[in-house]
């Protein structure tokens, strides 16, 4: 881009693990009104770096800019850079934290990739998507305390994506069904993803491997031969939530409410305490949307949401300053 041109990328909440498929499977979100939920990254060449964060949950960053990760996204952006012989140059950029931190909405995944999609574009693009993926996979892995690519994938291509251990093509996208509504609530308390793997046993049960498996196979089975019913029928969580539903206040009860109600699924969004229920019913959801408003937040923080799977995760803008 020339020098007088602001590169702005918007980048999606998604969730992770979507109950079934712990570390591996993620889907990004938008609201049903089309609104844009997630943070915002803005680079525009400068002669010194710095970084301006601003919006609703900039005041819950941890204080100073060199730890921010938008600014260790840039220092690793030069990096690639200079390994791959380009040049390199100064930016400002600004923040706009839109996510709470620690809410299981992919907060910090919503950060990198907006920072890292929008530095790759302000460059021209020296990247290719598999490339970038990897960065932002190292970046989470440095907040997060391990590397796994459930938000920052669906977060940076959008729709639902499946990861598959494979450096050569990290994610691929599963099918998505257009016509589920995804109910989510926010409580507005913080939770660590460090430390909610933290209260994740080391090892899995035999019988808890066996179910983790069936369940991924029939339902990406499920998506791609359109039974909607059968898919939903495997979204359990036999891995984390049965340890993290006790750092949730509510959580039985709203699971109670959710499935009574219209539902057709329902979980921790990535490590909570953000919960989702899976509806395919406009009116079901939103009366599910507002039970969980009244008893699952739990201070003037949280929030929910009736939302769809976009099909395209970040979007780009430049514009002449
Ligand atoms: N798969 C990760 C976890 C997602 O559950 O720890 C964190 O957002």
């Amino acid at each position: 881009m020339s020098s007088n041109s602001i590169t702005r990328v918007f980048a999606p909440v998604s969730i992770g693990n979507v109950s079934l498929g712990f570390d591996v499977l993620g889907a990004a979100l938008i609201p049903v009104d089309g609104s844009e939920f997630g943070d915002v990254v803005e680079v525009k060449d400068a002669d010194t770096f710095s970084l301006h964060t601003t919006g609703a949950f900039a005041h819950k960053l941890p204080p100073g800019t060199d730890n921010n990760i938008v600014t260790l996204c840039y220092a690793h952006f030069l990096e690639a850079l200079v390994k791959v012989g380009k040049p390199t140059r100064h930016v400002a950029m600004t923040l706009h934290k839109n996510l709470p931190i620690g809410s299981g909405l992919g907060s910090s995944a919503s950060s990198i990739v907006a920072a890292l999609h929008a530095l790759n574009v302000h460059f021209d693009e020296p990247f290719d998507n598999n490339t970038m993926l990897l960065m932002m996979g190292e970046m989470e892995g440095q907040i997060s305390g391990s590397i796994h690519y459930d938000n920052v994938a669906p977060c940076y291509f959008g729709g639902m994506t499946l990861m598959t251990g494979q450096e050569e093509q990290v994610a691929i996208q599963l099918p998505v069904v257009d016509s589920w509504y995804w109910v989510i609530c926010y409580s507005g308390i913080s939770v660590s993803t460090a430390a909610a793997r933290d209260a994740l046993p080391k090892k899995v049960e035999m019988a808890d491997a066996l179910t983790f498996g069936r369940q991924l196979g029939v339902f990406t089975h499920a998506l791609h031969c359109g039974d909607h019913a059968l898919a939903a029928s495997v979204m359990h969580d036999v891995i984390a939530e049965p340890y993290r539903k006790a750092l949730l206040p509510g959580f039985d009860e709203a699971r109670a409410f959710s499935m009574r109600n219209g539902g057709l699924a329902f979980g921790i969004s990535g490590s909570g305490p953000t919960v989702f229920a899976v509806c395919d019913d406009a009116e079901k959801a939103e009366a599910i949307r507002q039970w969980l408003q009244r008893n699952y937040v739990q201070n003037e923080d949280g929030f929910s949401h009736v939302c769809r799977i976009p099909h395209r995760g970040v979007v780009e803008q430049q514009v002449k300053e």
